[in-house]
């Protein structure tokens, strides 16, 4: 297991993980039969790439903010924050999606990317947040309780959560 020197913290995108950025996002994109032909103009002008993820952005029509969870030179997973719900995301999808790349799986790492990522929720405004995770995604419904989340039914094969954001 490689060691951090560093906790690893929430981050806007940065040019600083370029090297495992892509190549964490390459091996989950081929181990999940995703498209990799993105990563080929990004890794050509990543700071133009990370520049465009930076900030409020519109995604899924709501305002959104994209972070990092890194520590060091190492790219651990990204936590998108969606400002508002529309009535899609209201049923499922959420304020809040979440992934951390293969190698740093099983660590605990999502279960404390969530909650810093809840910490960044109060500065938007935001006090009590809607996740979703597929009902057969044992890892992320454990990472949804483990911050708190009240089961509130399913949609869409989807297990939705309410998290009351801590004021810590
Ligand atoms: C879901 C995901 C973010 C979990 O990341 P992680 O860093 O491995 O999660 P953690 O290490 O914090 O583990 C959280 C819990 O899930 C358990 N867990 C992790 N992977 C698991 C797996 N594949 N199967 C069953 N349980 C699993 C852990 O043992 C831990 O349990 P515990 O709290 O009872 O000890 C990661 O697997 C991932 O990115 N998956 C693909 C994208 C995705 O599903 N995103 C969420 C969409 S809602």
């Amino acid at each position: 297991m490689t060691r951090l020197s560093e906790p690893p913290h929430l981050v806007w995108p940065t040019a600083a993980v370029r090297t495992s950025y892509l190549a964490g996002e390459r091996a989950d994109c081929l181990a999940e039969g995703r498209p990799t032909d993105w990563l080929g103009p990004a890794g050509d002008d990543f700071e133009a790439f990370v520049a465009q993820r930076r900030g409020v952005q519109i995604r899924w029509d709501v305002p959104a903010t994209v972070f990092w969870y890194v520590s060091g030179e190492h790219y651990l997973g990204t936590l998108v924050v969606r400002h508002r719900l529309t009535p899609e995301l209201a049923t499922a999808g959420g304020h809040i999606g979440y992934h951390v790349v293969t190698p740093w799986r099983r660590q605990g790492h999502a279960t404390r990317m969530l909650a810093a990522g809840l910490s960044e929720c109060l500065g938007l405004g935001l006090e009590r947040v809607l996740l979703t995770c597929a009902s057969d995604n044992e890892a992320s419904r454990r990472v949804i309780q483990a911050n708190g989340g009240v089961p509130d039914g399913q949609a869409h094969g989807e297990d939705r959560f309410w998290i009351t954001v801590p004021r810590s």
